[in-house]
């Protein structure tokens, strides 16, 4: 079902949700939370999903305080489902674990992706790969960043971190971009499961015959009362690093560049003075996030934001429209990096908050930096010939189509 909702107070143009991703979802949201935020209903088009997936009975949470509440309330908003969808192509995994299981699983896999962990990758890593990538087009004066970066550094950086050999990089971009498509093509999602599967167990086995100091060393090596990771659980969590990690990081870098290129007044800030960075990698998660919105089941009849939610309900969580919720922010639908810092919900919350993001705001530090540092006076073409508009664009999953853009070379 797709749906359409008419807006009674501005003119006569109606607030459609365009199912494709292809406009801007903003407008609808804001109509939602001001007229249904506890909705009812559905934004899906079920018509192509088996029918042992479509919901029976499912609603909609568009406010921010209705997604935090969900968030944090694991028991009754249970994730176990991601077992019947992404579960049968990554396995059992994290994301669909609660209770125990899930925490001592993530205790295991946790420290990998502590702040402190991290910081032995800026240095050796982080920082060179990006200025690579971006040394190997500075000397072009124009690129598209999608294209020769936001993609591309997400993807050496987890191949770098996992410890993976430089030669495999081509495998594992190849699969890596397969996996992800899984929503437009299924079967080249499959295949590309299958092969990660065997590829991972082959580098697991190689470490438990010789540790090595990377990621996947870290997760051979856990233990918690004697307890390790098993084998299939580790290529669980490395399967679904490839959506959870690469795909997010790639578009929310993207979304970031998009938003400073059409701000060029809060660009040449940030420019001036790299403080800012952090702030305005913030203010871009939360204007406009990578990830639209996630789903949980009601073990239980709750009652939210004055509804009651039964039992056995899909609630799809809107983490963009809780983003935007003028109670929490002033002005929601400006970006601006100089807003008051009050916490957006991108990362989620409660115990499946986001494990890697850390990881995911040093990598968009260090690239932002890098790029600042290499180049000048960094615009947008407007029109680079195509005859495509340069846009946010997806449904679920959202960044730029393209970031074409010319630029100097810093002295
Ligand atoms: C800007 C980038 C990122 C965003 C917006 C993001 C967002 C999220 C969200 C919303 C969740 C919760 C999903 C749910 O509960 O249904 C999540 C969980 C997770 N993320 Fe991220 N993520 C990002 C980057 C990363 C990176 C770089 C990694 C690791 C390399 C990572 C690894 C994970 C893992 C393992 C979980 C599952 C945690 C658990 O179930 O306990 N993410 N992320």
């Amino acid at each position: 079902m797709t749906l359409r909702t008419e807006r009674e107070d501005v003119g006569d143009e109606p607030v459609v949700l365009d199912t494709t991703g292809e406009t801007s979802p903003y407008p609808f949201f804001e109509y939602m939370r001001r007229t249904d935020p506890v909705f009812h209903g559905s934004l899906m088009d079920h018509e192509l999903m088996p029918p042992e997936l479509k919901p029976e009975d499912e609603w909609v949470l568009f406010g921010y305080d209705g997604v935090f509440q969900a968030f944090r309330d694991d028991k009754i908003f249970t994730s176990a489902a991601y077992d019947k969808t992404i579960g049968l192509v990554m396995g059992h995994m994290i994301l669909a674990m609660g209770g125990k299981e899930h925490h001592d699983h993530r205790s295991l896999v946790a420290r990998a992706f502590r702040a402190t962990a991290l910081e032995r990758w800026e240095p050796s890593v982080i920082g060179p790969v990006c200025d690579q990538l971006i040394d190997e087009i500075k000397n072009d004066g124009h690129a598209d960043l999608v294209k020769a970066l936001t993609f591309e550094f997400p993807t050496r950086i987890i191949s770098e971190l996992l410890g993976l050999p430089r030669e495999d990089l081509d495998l594992f971009r190849r699969l890596s971009l397969d996996i992800i498509s899984i929503p437009t093509d299924i079967m080249a999602g499959l295949t590309a499961a299958n092969e990660l599967h065997d590829y991972f167990l082959d580098q697991v086995e190689q470490r438990r015959r010789k540790l090595t100091n990377d990621i996947i060393g870290d997760l051979v090596a856990a233990e918690i009362d004697g307890e390790k990771l098993t084998d299939e659980a580790i290529i669980a969590f490395l399967r679904l690093l490839l959506p959870a990690g690469l795909e997010t990081t790639y578009r929310s870098s993207g979304n970031l560049l998009y938003l400073l290129l059409n701000h060029p007044e809060q660009l040449a800030m940030v420019r001036q003075d790299r403080s800012l960075i952090p702030a305005a990698i913030e203010e871009g998660l939360r204007y406009e996030t990578p990830l639209v919105m996630v789903m949980r089941t009601t073990t239980e009849d709750v009652e939210v934001g004055g509804h009651t939610i039964p039992a056995n309900a899909q609630v799809d969580l809107c983490m963009g429209s809780a983003n935007r919720d003028e109670s929490r922010w002033d002005d929601a639908n400006t970006f601006d990096i100089h807003r008051p810092r009050q916490a957006h919900i991108s990362f989620a919350g409660g115990i499946h908050m986001c494990l890697g993001m850390h990881l995911a705001r040093m990598e968009t530090r260090v690239m932002l930096n890098s790029l600042l540092d290499r180049t000048t006076d960094l615009a947008l073409i407007a029109d680079d010939g195509t005859g495509e508009e340069t846009k946010i664009v997806g449904p679920i999953f959202r960044s730029p189509n393209k970031l074409p853009v010319t630029f100097g070379i810093a002295s």
